[in-house]
């Protein structure tokens, strides 16, 4: 029943993906408890530089055996006014003062090399790579299923989704409004299209013809035998591996999110320039005031790290970014490999009672 087409490709046992989650919580030791226990472990590797990324992937290889995956962000052209960039700096003094770290740092906003990034993918051999924030290349994803990798690509519209299946991709992440984290929106100039994860999964199932991985929102086996019953044939869970024993969150970020309700989060571009969902902190109050524009993505991020690092460093979770979902309540932090468990003999009793309910509907029918 759990076997679909996806599952026997991707060579893993359950149709639970772990999701990348850049900047720290995928730790090697998370990924590879993932993929121990049956599901498929992922690695965030945006932020990586590609010795590191190369490191990473060595490291999870002598931490498991099985397929793991391998995430990256496609690039997009930022630019910002001088002008933008100094307002942002001088409003950003404030919390520097505050945590007593230097005011007008020099900002770094180069990013990784996405080319040297994806070369280290293509001579690692690395299963499965995901995208988000757009659509890479042709020749990018060819390479790539050269080597047998598994593509997969991102969408929150049905027309990302379409554009993805055209450009090659294997599969595809659907991802809904209620997940933790950036959007992957590429196409919509709204920066959010918020659809719904039970809304958008059904609807891009219907116009793809290639697997799709629900995510957003989903927590346990109610989530995955929901999502399965919506067509999907995997999900990515994010927020449910955050506060498990082998994420790398700080801590302060694991209790906030065990302590925090479904209502706790909202979509911010406080701290990157791209729409994220995250737990709400004061850091993204007081920027919804803000009277200037938030540099866009990757800028804003680089302008907020030396705040996010300092606030971690003292333990203070109003400044730092703590990226989660809408199904906060249900987190636990138990191992990440009793959480893929737990999922999976949690489905298998829905479906039994499901089965239940099938006969006694035959009964009246
Ligand atoms: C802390 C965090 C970091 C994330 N980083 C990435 C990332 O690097 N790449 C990516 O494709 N998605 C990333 N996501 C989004 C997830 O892939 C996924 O869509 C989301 O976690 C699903 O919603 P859920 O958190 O409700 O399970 C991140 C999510 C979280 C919570």
């Amino acid at each position: 029943m759990f076997e679909t087409d996806l599952i026997r490709r991707l060579n893993i046992q359950f149709p639970i993906i772990q999701a990348p989650m850049a900047g720290g919580p995928a730790t090697s030791k998370l990924i590879a408890e993932v993929s121990n226990a049956g599901g498929l472990g992922s690695l965030g590797a945006a932020y990586l530089t590609p010795e590191t990324l190369r490191s990473t992937i060595q490291e999870i290889r002598q931490l498991t055996k099985q397929p793991f995956g391998v995430n990256l962000f496609v690039p997009e052209d930022a630019t910002e006014s001088q002008a933008t960039i100094e307002k942002m700096t001088a409003y950003l003094n404030k919390y520097r003062t505050e945590l007593g770290i230097k005011e007008n740092p020099s900002i770094n906003i180069a990013t990784e090399s996405f080319e040297e990034q994806v070369q280290v993918l293509i001579e690692e051999k690395v299963p499965v790579v995901s995208f988000t924030f757009g659509i890479p290349s042709k020749e990018v994803i060819q390479a790539l299923k050269n080597q047998g990798t598994l593509v997969i690509g991102t969408a929150t519209i049905v027309e990302e989704a379409k554009q993805l299946e055209s450009a090659g991709v294997d599969a595809i992440v659907a991802q809904g409004s209620e997940a933790g984290g950036h959007r992957g929106t590429f196409l919509s100039n709204k920066a959010d299209s918020l659809i719904g994860t039970m809304a958008l999964v059904p609807q891009i199932v219907d116009q793809v013809s290639i697997p799709v991985i629900a995510s957003g929102g989903i927590m346990d086996g109610r989530g995955l035998v929901a999502s399965l019953t919506l067509g999907a044939s995997a999900v990515q869970m994010g927020t449910a591996f955050l506060a498990s024993v082998e994420s790398g969150a700080h801590r302060v970020y694991k209790l906030t999110i065990l302590s925090a309700n479904e209502d706790s989060t909202a979509i911010t571009r406080a701290y990157s320039g791209k729409a994220a969902r995250g737990i709400q902190t004061t850091f993204m109050q007081e920027m919804d005031q803000y009277a200037g524009a938030i540099p866009a993505f990757p800028i804003q991020n680089a302008m907020t790290r030396d705040i996010r690092q300092a606030a971690a460093k003292t333990n203070n979770p109003e400044y730092m970014s703590l990226w989660a979902g809408q199904g906060l309540r249900l987190a636990t932090d138990h191992s990440a490999g009793a959480i893929v468990k737990q999922t999976m003999s949690q489905a298998h009793a829905l479906l039994g009672n499901m089965l239940k309910l099938k006969d006694k509907s035959e009964e009246i029918l």
